[in-house]
């Protein structure tokens, strides 16, 4: 039987749970949060389209962690979301509170699950999870790179007049200003990107990418965004559940790959059962590799102050 628990009911954590259970890919998904009412009232909301959308999941909301006990899986999307102006750093002590709370109980509860952490600023807040759940790191990773890389996607088919599925692009690096897009490797309808856009285009729709979460804040004023972000992270809980083996770039554990070590960095990595399988090293450009080197270090020090907040 599959189990995936989604901690928070916000907008992310239960958009995550609607797409989860429309892909009909767990026996269970359970939601918790602090907030009395909404998990229960969300699932039920939920589990009352099955008849319509046709999918068997059990959806169970509950403001504890017995219901989530033995999940295979768990998204943390617990936290506070950026209000416009706010950089995701500015989260940094707030969610980490909430993180590090919610990832003990998490880890009691489902000592054998994969944790996916989506909360902000993220890389940090994954480095937070890993230890904090004593879980091994390759048991532990968070979501940004998917999510970067389906905004690059968008905006580059938007430009360039073509389907986002024609579209190949990988971003690496951490989910912030470091976020390192790796234009060498996109293809547009099966052409290198260089020969279809100038470099004028290609570092305007980089930025937009870098940007792309601080838009959709400006634009809501109140909240982040929560529509691609969950189905970057229900990809990647399915491709956890099936074991499928598939490389996506997520923030994982890095161990002497590209040159760097010990550090929780958005790289491509193959997915399965027991979560990151391999970081895959792509062939980079020297420039690319030392932006990736360059976001590594600035992950490092903040992990590290991170460390000390949790004592
Ligand atoms: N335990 C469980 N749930 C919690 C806790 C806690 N200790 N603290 C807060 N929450 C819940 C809130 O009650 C709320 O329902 O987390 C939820 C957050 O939801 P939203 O405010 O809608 O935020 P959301 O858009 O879901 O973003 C969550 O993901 O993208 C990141 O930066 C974003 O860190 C933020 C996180």
């Amino acid at each position: 039987m599959a189990k995936v628990t989604v901690v928070g009911a916000g907008k992310y954590g239960s958009t995550t749970v609607q797409r989860l259970a429309e892909m009909d890919i767990a026996d269970e998904v359970v939601m918790t949060d602090i907030v009395e009412g909404l998990p229960q009232g969300l699932a039920l909301d939920m589990n009352q389209s099955r008849p319509i959308e046709g999918f068997e999941t059990r959806v169970v909301g509950s403001n504890g962690y017995q219901e989530t006990a033995g999940s295979d899986v768990v998204v943390i999307t617990a936290g506070v979301p950026r209000k416009p102006g706010m950089s995701r750093m500015d989260l940094l002590e707030t969610n980490a509170k909430i993180v590090g709370e919610v990832t003990r109980k998490v880890a009691d509860a489902s000592p054998e699950a994969v944790l996916i952490v989506v909360s902000n600023p993220l890389d940090e807040m994954t480095s937070l999870a890993a230890e904090v759940s004593g879980f091994p790191r390759e048991r532990v990773m968070g979501q940004a790179g998917m999510l970067d890389t389906a905004r690059f996607k968008h905006f580059l088919a938007e430009e360039l007049g073509t389907s986002p599925s024609r579209v190949e692009a990988m971003t690496l690096g951490s989910h912030g200003d470091t976020m390192v897009p790796v234009p060498s490797m996109v293809k547009v309808d099966g052409k290198p990107l260089t020969e279809v856009a100038d470099a004028e285009t290609i570092e305007r729709l980089v930025q937009r990418t870098r940007d792309g979460g601080a838009e959709v804040v400006a634009l809501l004023k109140s909240g982040s965004a929560y529509y691609a972000p969950s189905s970057a992270a229900a990809a990647m809980v399915a491709a956890v559940l099936g074991d499928t083996g598939e490389v996506m770039p997520v923030c994982a554990w890095v161990t002497g790959q590209y040159g760097i070590d010990g550090v929780y960095l958005g790289v491509p990595a193959k997915l399965g059962r027991a979560g990151v399988a391999e970081v895959v090293e792509l062939p980079l450009t020297d420039t690319e590799l030392a932006e990736l080197r360059e976001a590594a270090e600035a992950v490092r020090s903040k992990q590290a102050d991170v460390a000390k907040l949790i004592g």
